[in-house]
């Protein structure tokens, strides 16, 4: 834990001399720190949403003075945040401190008159800013600060990898430049506050709820937004017992199965947002699904959205995937990492297909970490042994439960640096036996195969299913040829020395920033010789990557 405690506070490692004092104070922050997660996942959600309720969406003109934008709002109360973001427009996102705000604009804004056609008079929180009259010479408009929310592209990144001056710094600089950011956060529950208000037309009670990649510590700029239906608060809650012994209930509408009942309510919302939802193009029903959902753009916030109910078990698992990812600040820099490296060299797409999911790869890191010696993440059953009674959480017949009192969690003490473990995920995979074994972080151990899938990863929660069902063979191979090459590539050590800058400023790619070339891996043959030469080349690296290993060669002797 020494060491652990150290990595996270940035001091000296147990290695060093430690005052024992200063030990026992880092260990009891590392624990209180690590006991607050949980509830701190929780606190995003309703702080989130919270402030979502007290926000609005605002479409701007390209030039506009932002100080009377800024005196307009303002009458209608205090503006606690705001800020500006492009996305085929500028918009702006304005937070009030107080909803009573809301009620004011609403009540001072028109609904538009359109020429040749009808408006649906519904009035949302999505506004545009109309200029009244000509401006002042001396209030003449300016250039607003915008916030640019795509991700930057590869070839900035790797100019900007290839600067840092370690790998473990790439892995880490990677990360800072994907991540999202506060504010696309901010804009996350807001649109999912936007939805409410279209389903609370039926259900007034309901709750929109981001889950996935928006809140799991994983997201990458652009990433889409997955939204949760949740009408638990309708159905839940006992009714109080009455002296007379009479109690009504509500007369409802019955349908054949929970799953039917999902897709009615999911159809009827989604033609709402199709017909009456500013902004929401695109809609598609997708209601034969496993999981059935609605899917579409919303173009203001430039969001992928999937709208799904009745999904409660991918809840948890990205309160799983989040508390994973706190643990250990090398989680998350491996899972970006890795899975920018799967995208660059398209063993993942935005389209779904046969291909590997990110969650599958996100899966993967993490299985990979729990297989690290000593331990660097804990099974999920081990934080199932540590939860208390009140922990209980059963969702379907799925057992969910996870420790909330996560001070009882013991970390060990693995202080393998980013570098080496990117190489050790390249070589486990790259070698691992996927024919005959599946993955299991419940356990953290694999197993044999329950049925004969390409890749299977057993769900955390609902353990008899594959979370990469859809992956096939061919798709497999890919990752597993790339997983060698790369391995091969560090192994051999030449991509980890670092030239210095050129005239321009630019760093030759190096490292992590040399692995995300395209033309690096077309060059060695993943790509290039994919159709016909693909198994030998992987095989040819497999065996020389093993006969490196065997001679003790490879990197580290490269270099000494
Ligand atoms: N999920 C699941 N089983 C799957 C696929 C998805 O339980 N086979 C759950 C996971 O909790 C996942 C969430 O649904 O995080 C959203 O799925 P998806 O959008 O595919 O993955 P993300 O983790 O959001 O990653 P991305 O950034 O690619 O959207
Ligand atoms: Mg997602």
């Amino acid at each position: 834990l020494d060491s652990h405690v150290s990595r996270r506070l940035g001091t000296t490692t147990s290695a060093e001399k430690v005052d024992v004092d200063k030990t026992h104070q880092a260990v009891c922050v590392v624990i209180s720190d690590v006991r607050n997660i949980r509830k701190s996942y929780f606190a995003i959600q309703e702080e989130g949403q919270e402030q979502a309720e007290r926000s609005v969406l605002i479409s701007c003109p390209p030039k506009f003075s932002e100080e009377r934008f800024l005196k307009h709002l303002s009458k209608h109360g205090d503006i606690s945040n705001y800020f500006f973001y492009y996305s085929y427009g500028i918009y702006a996102v304005v937070e009030f401190s107080n909803r009573d705000s809301i009620a004011s604009m609403k009540e001072s804004s028109r609904i538009p008159i359109v020429q040749h056609e009808a408006a649906v008079p519904f009035k949302s929180r999505l506004f545009s800013l109309k200029s009244t009259g000509a401006l002042n010479q001396s209030d003449s408009p300016n250039t607003v600060k915008c916030q640019q929310h795509a991700p930057l592209p590869i070839n900035q990144l790797t100019q900007r990898l290839s600067k840092e001056e370690s790998m473990d710094r790439q892995l880490q600089s990677l990360m800072e430049a994907y991540q999202l950011t506060e504010d696309n956060v901010r804009l996350r529950f807001l649109v999912c506050s936007l939805l409410r208000d279209i389903a609370a037309a039926y259900f007034p009670e309901c709750t929109i709820r981001p889950f996935g990649s928006s809140v799991n510590g994983f997201g990458k700029l652009g990433c889409d937004l997955d939204m949760f239906l949740d009408l638990d608060a309708i159905s839940g809650g006992k009714p109080k017992k009455s002296d007379s012994g009479l109690s009504l209930e509500y007369q409802v509408k019955r349908g054949a199965s929970e799953r039917s009942v999902t897709q009615s309510i999911l159809s009827v919302i989604g033609e709402c947002v199709d017909q009456f939802g500013p902004g929401c193009v695109g809609v598609q029903k997708i209601l034969n699904a496993r999981c059935p959902l609605v899917r579409f753009s919303h173009q203001p916030s430039g969001f992928q959205c999937d709208l799904t109910a009745n999904n409660r078990v991918a809840m948890k698992s990205s309160e799983l995937l989040y508390l994973y990812g706190q643990l250990d600040e090398r989680v998350r820099c491996l899972v970006f990492t890795v899975r920018c490296w799967a995208r660059v060299h398209g063993i993942t797409s935005s389209i779904p297909g046969a291909w590997i999911s990110n969650f599958s790869l996100t899966v993967m890191v993490l299985f990979f970490l729990q297989r690290r010696s000593p331990a660097i993440l804990p099974t999920l059953d081990q934080l199932k042994d540590l939860a208390a009674a009140s922990d209980k959480c059963v969702i379907e017949g799925n057992d969910c439960t996870i420790v909330s009192d996560l001070s009882k969690i013991k970390l060990q003490n693995n202080t393998e640096s980013l570098e080496k473990l990117l190489q050790e995920f390249f070589e486990f995979y790259g070698t691992f036996a996927f024919n005959k074994m599946s993955l299991n972080i419940r356990k953290g151990k694999e197993q044999n195969k329950p049925e004969s899938a390409a890749l299977y990863i057993q769900n955390p929660f609902e353990t008899s299913l594959n979370v990469s069902k859809n992956v096939n063979a061919t798709q497999l191979e890919r990752f597993v040829a790339l997983c060698r090459e790369s391995a091969w590539m560090l192994q051999q050590g030449e991509v980890l020395k670092r030239g210095s800058a050129q005239s321009s400023g630019s760093v030759p790619p190096w490292g992590l920033a040399a692995l995300l070339l395209p033309s690096v891996a077309e060059g060695a043959g993943v790509k290039g010789r994919r159709k016909r030469k693909r198994e030998p080349a992987s095989e040819r690296i497999k065996s020389l990557l093993d006969s490196l290993k065997s001679n003790g060669g490879g990197k580290k002797n490269q270099r000494s």
